[in-house]
């Protein structure tokens, strides 16, 4: 009887243990809804930052003479100027090429352009900048376009790796054509990557610089009203000499500081967002068709939500939980390119207030 008992007391405690079990397992689940999530969340275990990058101060003010900045930063006015080379590979950016243009014009020789009839991930693409072209008359003296045809092949499995090596090999042959001699200066970003007229100028101006740097930029998404960090670090500046290759990976510890604007999906139209999400990046994130759907991605931008409702990927659990939920809005619009503040009424859903896209 006694024994009896307790196999009985045995079995509910293990019943309710494993009802607990499922009951964890289950809120779990619902908590995270996918695994990419649950990866992220942990990613502070299993994965470990890259070696901390060296920062370089950046001084700036405005009305002080370029030589007392070049002797700020350790350097030395330039007998002469550098000419410079701003490269980029195109997508579809295009309010963001125009700021990027505007504000880099003074300072550019010339502006390296390359697009394809197909994005990294293999989707065919239209010629957005081709067919836009007009748009950036102003800068037509400047202006070094490359076209980079690739053909789809039905049967085969798109390699991206490939199609963005097809891209790279091309861009340095643009650049070599472009009229670059060694000591110039060569930007290497993209296009959502802008730096300041001011850093160009600096880099134009100053003798002494390192040949390579990369820039520091502050990190916004949407538009300039969600600004959500300083990270950025792809941009790279080059002292060109004919060993320089077009990379977008990390090449080196100098960063210099607060150098420009990275402005991720900073578009003026819900389509955009859409062909962004569907055939440029991370095409693998859509999981579900509703991310796709215009008024979801309306409130998403207006309350600076992840588009994919993803975590962000940091490397410490403080970071990682400092910056879960919503990016919080800005109302400043100090220290942005001058062409946006210049022409607001044109540019108004990239800053404050401006959260409302059209659809197409
Ligand atoms: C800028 O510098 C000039 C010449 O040094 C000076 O006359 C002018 O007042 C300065 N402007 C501002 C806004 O400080
Ligand atoms: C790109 O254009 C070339 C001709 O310029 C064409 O042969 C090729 O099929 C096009 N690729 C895509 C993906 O549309």
């Amino acid at each position: 009887m006694d024994s009896q008992r307790s196999v009985t007391r045995h079995r509910v405690t293990m019943y309710s243990f494993l009802l607990l079990l499922i009951l964890v397992t289950l809120s779990v689940i619902a908590i995270f809804d996918h695994t990419q999530n649950i990866t992220s969340f942990l990613r502070p275990l299993w994965d470990t930052p890259p070696p901390p990058f060296k920062y370089i101060p950046h001084y700036y003010a405005e009305n002080t003479t370029i030589n007392n900045l070049c002797n700020l930063h350790g350097w030395s006015l330039t007998s002469e100027p550098r000419n410079v080379y701003d490269a980029i590979l195109f997508n579809n950016e295009l309010d963001l090429l125009e700021l990027r243009w505007r504000e880099l014009y003074p300072y550019v020789t010339k502006f390296i352009i390359l697009e394809s009839n197909m994005t990294f991930t293999g989707f065919p693409k239209p010629l957005t900048f081709d067919l836009n072209r007009e748009r950036f008359a102003f800068a037509e003296d400047k202006i070094v376009y490359g076209y980079l045809p690739l053909e789809l092949s039905p049967n085969t499995h798109v390699d991206p790796f490939l199609i963005e090596s097809h891209h790279r090999s091309m861009m340095n042959e643009l650049i070599r054509r472009s009229g670059i001699s060694d000591g110039d200066l060569l930007i290497i970003s993209d296009t959502d990557e802008i730096p300041s007229s001011h850093t160009v100028k600096l880099l134009q101006q100053c003798d002494g610089l390192p040949t390579v740097l990369h820039l520091e930029m502050r990190n916004y998404v949407y538009s300039f009203e969600f600004p959500v960090d300083y990270n950025s670090w792809r941009a790279t500046a080059h002292i060109y000499s004919r060993w320089t290759r077009y990379r977008h990976s990390r090449q080196t510890d100098l960063i210099l500081s607060d150098a420009g604007w990275h402005c991720s999906f900073c578009f003026r139209r819900l389509s955009e967002f859409v062909t962004k999400m569907t055939a440029y990046s991370h095409a693998d994130r859509v999981k579900k068709r509703e991310y796709l759907d215009y008024s979801k991605i309306q409130r998403k931008i207006c309350r600076g939500d992840d588009l994919y409702d993803m975590l962000p990927e940091e490397y410490s659990f403080k970071n990682l939980i400092g910056k879960m939920g919503s990016v919080p809005r800005s109302a400043s619009a100090v220290h942005l390119p001058a062409y946006l503040i210049e022409n607001a009424e044109q540019f108004k859903f990239l800053l404050p207030g401006g959260c409302e896209r059209l659809p197409e």
